[in-house]
């Protein structure tokens, strides 16, 4: 059984897809151990609570400084036993000592197609602004291994979805969510507790 911990800052509709796939069966062999939130009033701990999960939020303003919330992140991941790091909508830069401590275990979901539209300051609705500044007319969303760079980590598995002429920066963060994150994030969870994923020289493999 895979533990793992779901990291979020929001409004938890992916963490909401996951626990859903859980309990309809196209996730297997998955326990959500913990959720963990960096903003005690995020949605995403009501969600939490609705499913009898633990919920809890570790903030960066709780601690005297980064190192000591970097340490304290990392110490509760650890407590849970995880064997994988969800950040389903997780909006904190995920301290070093945590990527060199679960190298290829923590996986992140991404509102576009990587490389477009990704890195520092590329998070939430600024994504969709700028894929509709920049007129693409396919955007999409990734889930990707996390790393030390900036969603630069191997790439598990992508899905396109068109832009239409009349969408808002809000319309096409919905129709993507719907279309593309709620379906990628369950299923890569799948893939890694059944074993199908590995990576090597910093490309995923997958063994259907
Ligand atoms: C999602 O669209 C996710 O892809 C994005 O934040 C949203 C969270 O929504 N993540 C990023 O932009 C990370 N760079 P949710 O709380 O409803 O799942």
């Amino acid at each position: 059984m895979l533990k793992i911990a779901v990291m979020v800052s929001g409004g938890g509709t992916n963490l909401q897809a996951i626990i859903d796939g859980i309990d309809q069966g196209t996730i297997t062999n998955t326990q959500i151990a913990v959720v963990i939130s960096n903003n005690a009033n995020a949605y995403a701990l009501e969600r939490a609570k609705k499913a009898g999960i633990d919920g809890l939020c570790i903030s960066p303003k709780q601690y005297a400084d980064r190192e000591q919330f970097n340490a304290a992140l990392l110490a509760k991941v650890q407590e849970y036993e995880v064997d994988l790091i969800v950040l389903a909508g997780f909006l904190v830069v995920i301290p070093e000592i945590m990527i060199d401590a679960y190298e290829n275990r923590i996986i992140n979901i991404h509102p576009s197609l990587i490389p477009s539209f990704c890195g520092t300051g590329y998070y939430g609705l600024k994504v969709h602004e700028a894929a509709l500044a920049r007129g693409v007319k396919v955007s999409g969303a990734t889930v990707h291994f996390v790393d030390k760079g900036t969603d630069t980590g191997p790439i598990i598995l992508q899905k396109p979805v068109s832009v239409l002429e009349e969408d808002t920066p809000e319309s096409l963060q919905r129709r993507i969510m719907e279309q593309a994150e709620w379906k990628i994030m369950p299923q890569a969870i799948d893939w890694i507790a059944n074993g199908k994923v590995r990576v090597e020289q910093g490309r995923v493999h997958i063994t259907e």
